[in-house]
């Protein structure tokens, strides 16, 4: 049989440690506050790396679990709503520094949800083209889009990278995915690009610069849709929670984890989180918390693993994955 399988993982995170202490001398809020309402202590926050360093570090360690070199890649996807530049994509900043000059590189725009849309993505490309190993990327500088005098957004976000190397194989390891989008609300989470501004406008109006969230809108549709995500790909699989080992939620707030937990009515232990350690790093926070798993717990042949993603769009989106290596 043909399939697909995650051959390696990797991460990478700014060695600069913004606990919620620190966070308190800029914006009027208490490592109380934070912790109690979010779960997080700290966050890496960049301040000599854009998101290609991150992602080129977090890769580097991926393409050295998988065993392949840079020249074995054939395609890249990076997911990130913090690109380096417009053009060219971020992912094409990852082609020149790793040297992966036999691949097709582009960026993925689905904001938390990044990771898993960009998974989905590179798998049917693998079937569909005959790709042979994939990078798989979530990336992000976030602190260059938050708000710092904004306590309700800033106290939220990290930076950092995760990766994986999507490969054929013989066995199958992706058993079931879906992403969908449900973008009636995308309003109650946008962070702006460019003006529209042109020698043809008379009155230019200028966008605001930062991130906006609703967070009360947010938090109800990221718990509703944690819930509804796993058991709908479940239902895809004909699986039941019961034979799932871990699931690597997006790590956005430890309430909306241990919401969904219970609801599920499954032990929180399930779900793997590292948020208290990076906030919500949007599209790196699954793959950097895949390869923290994998390192921490030892992933074994045939653990199967549910990634369920969430976020500004609304995007969202789940996988289930049996670890093959
Ligand atoms: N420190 C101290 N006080 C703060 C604060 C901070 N960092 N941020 C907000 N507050 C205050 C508010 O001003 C408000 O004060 P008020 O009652 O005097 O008006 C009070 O705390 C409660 O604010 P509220 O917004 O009701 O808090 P909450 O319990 O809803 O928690 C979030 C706020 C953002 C933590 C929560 O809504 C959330 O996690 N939403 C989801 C966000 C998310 O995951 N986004 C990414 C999705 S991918």
């Amino acid at each position: 049989m043909e399939g697909i399988i995650i051959k390696g993982t990797g991460s990478y995170t700014p060695k600069n440690v913004i606990n919620n202490i620190k966070l308190g001398e800029i914006v009027d809020t208490s490592d109380e506050w934070i912790l109690t309402r979010t779960g997080i202590k700290e966050r890496k926050i960049s301040i000599d790396e854009n998101t290609s360093d991150l992602a080129i570090k977090a890769c580097k360690i991926a393409i050295k679990n998988a065993k392949i070199s840079s020249l074995d890649i054939d395609l890249i996807v990076l997911a990130t709503c913090t690109p380096d530049m417009l053009i060219p994509s971020t992912a094409c900043i990852v082609q020149k520094a790793l040297g992966c000059d036999n691949a097709v590189s582009f960026d993925i725009s689905a904001a938390c949800t990044g990771f898993i849309y960009a998974l989905d993505i590179a798998k049917s490309l693998i079937k569909s083209n005959n790709y042979k190993n994939a990078l798989v990327i979530g990336a992000e500088t976030l602190s260059k889009i938050v708000n710092w005098e904004d306590r309700t957004t800033c106290v939220l976000f990290g930076d950092g990278a995760g990766a994986v190397v999507l490969s054929k194989s013989e066995e199958e390891g992706i058993i079931e995915s879906f992403c969908k989008t449900d973008a009636k609300k995308y309003e109650c989470l946008v962070a702006p690009s460019n003006d529209l501004n042109n020698p043809f406008i008379k009155n230019h109006i200028k966008n605001e610069k930062y991130l906006k969230m609703d967070g009360q809108e947010v938090f109800k549709f990221a718990t509703t849709t944690i819930v509804n995500s796993i058991k709908e790909v479940l239902e895809k699989a004909n699986m039941t929670i019961d034979e799932i080992d871990y699931i690597v939620p997006h790590q956005a707030n430890i309430r909306i984890i241990e919401h969904s937990a219970k609801k599920l009515k499954i032990d929180k232990e399930k779900f793997y989180t590292n948020l208290e350690n990076y906030g919500n790093t949007s599209a790196a926070s699954i793959p950097i918390a895949l390869h923290e798993l994998n390192e921490k717990k030892n992933l074994k042949k045939g653990d199967k693993i549910i990634l369920v993603g969430f976020g500004g769009g609304l995007t969202f989106g789940a996988t289930i994955i049996k670890w093959c290596v």
